[in-house]
């Protein structure tokens, strides 16, 4: 299967972009220090589908926050990169189909969906460039 290479040098903080991975949806984010700290703040404990922002970046790297682009529940695109600009009650992604809500770390806070945006697998290149696949 295709890997892609995505040069982020150009999304700003606070900025996401959405791109094509495998036909799919890719949502690449660039989280703020403020956005890092809420998914920090969160109790992984109360979460349904429990997992740290570390766990989904990489270390050194928790600044980018890359995930497929299609909702848990039954695969509508979430709002929240590039298109929109509601992010949900958790400033994350929101997904209009059914109304759920995503937070700073992609995580599923509310609303129908059952797991967390899927984190695909990825390696950074240079400090610019990350391949996904
Ligand atoms: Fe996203 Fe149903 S497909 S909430």
């Amino acid at each position: 299967l295709a890997s892609i290479e995505v040069d982020v040098s150009k999304i700003a903080e606070g900025q996401a972009i959405k791109t094509i991975f495998r036909k799919q949806p890719l949502f690449i984010r660039h989280l703020t220090a403020k956005e890092i700290a809420e998914a920090n703040a969160v109790p992984v404990d109360s979460l349904r589908d429990p997992q740290t922002l570390a766990e989904r970046t990489k270390a050194g790297k928790e600044q980018w926050l890359i995930t497929m682009g299609v909702c848990t529940h039954l695969g509508c695109v979430p709002l929240g990169a590039g298109e929109g600009e509601n992010r949900g009650e958790f400033g994350g992604y929101f997904c209009p189909c059914h109304g759920s809500h995503y937070d700073t770390a992609a995580r599923i806070r509310k609303g129908p969906a059952p797991k967390n945006l899927q984190v695909p697998e990825y390696a950074f290149k240079s400090d610019t460039v990350v391949q996904i696949g």
